[in-house]
């Protein structure tokens, strides 16, 4: 079975978490596109779709999904998106996309985060993956140099904006032993946006993708 079978796989489980009638949160990435393909056939029975991305937004669109601005929203049952890590206290990196900021202020408002991936994802300690920092331009090279003082060696992402006309930092070389304390220490630099790891509001059920079908895992 291919990765992106495994990601289909992961998809269709996700269903399950749709509340009819409500708004279903939606993340950015080639495992939701499918979960978004999806839930275009599901489309007369949800009220609609908040969206992480300009992408997922006109996907979504293009089915003919009602798309939500998140401020006209004050109840957000469950919002479905991917990572590129997750380990197996459901802590994450997430950002390969660069939709960081935008997929964390949605799974802060939603009251359940279900992620989807292929089994490849899972590891045991986060960092593999280089960890996206999403930057204010101006303040790109301080941002690096701070990065380097933590022991990572930060990459401009090349030729990138993010949604929010901002650049991207992809971290390599971190062994992210204490998630929470690494997200707290990197968002306090002032110029850091978002940095993409998701331990201070991680998921809280992760369904993978594998060659036997979907498999749910519960933070430990
Ligand atoms: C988008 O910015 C990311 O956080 C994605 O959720 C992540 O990169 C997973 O993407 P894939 O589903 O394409 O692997």
């Amino acid at each position: 079975m291919t990765q992106d079978e495994m990601k289909r796989k992961a998809a269709e489980a996700a269903m399950e978490y749709v509340v009819t009638d409500s708004i279903v949160g939606v993340g950015t990435g080639s495992t939701v596109n499918h979960f978004i393909d999806l839930l275009a056939d599901i489309k007369g029975k949800i009220e609609g779709a908040v969206s992480s991305s300009e992408a997922s937004t006109e996907r979504m669109k293009k089915h003919g999904i009602r798309v939500y601005d998140l401020n006209e929203v004050n109840e957000l049952p469950v919002y479905i998106d991917g990572a590129d890590e997750s380990d197996h206290y459901l802590n994450l990196i997430k950002g390969g996309g660069g939709a960081l900021t935008r997929e964390k202020i949605i799974a802060g408002a939603a009251d359940k985060f279900v992620c989807i991936a292929d089994e490849t994802k899972l590891v045991d300690v986060l960092g593999a993956f280089p960890l996206p920092v999403e930057v204010i331009p101006m303040a790109r090279s301080y941002i690096a140099r701070e990065l380097v003082k933590l022991g990572g060696r930060p990459v401009w992402r090349d030729s990138f904006i993010t949604d929010n006309g901002n650049i991207i930092l992809d971290v390599h070389d971190f062994e992210i032993m204490e998630p929470i304390r690494m997200e707290n220490e990197i968002n306090k630099l002032a110029g850091v946006v978002t940095v993409g790891i998701f331990a201070n509001r991680p998921a809280d059920v992760l369904i993978l993708g594998t060659p036997e079908g979907a498999r749910t895992v519960y933070s430990k």
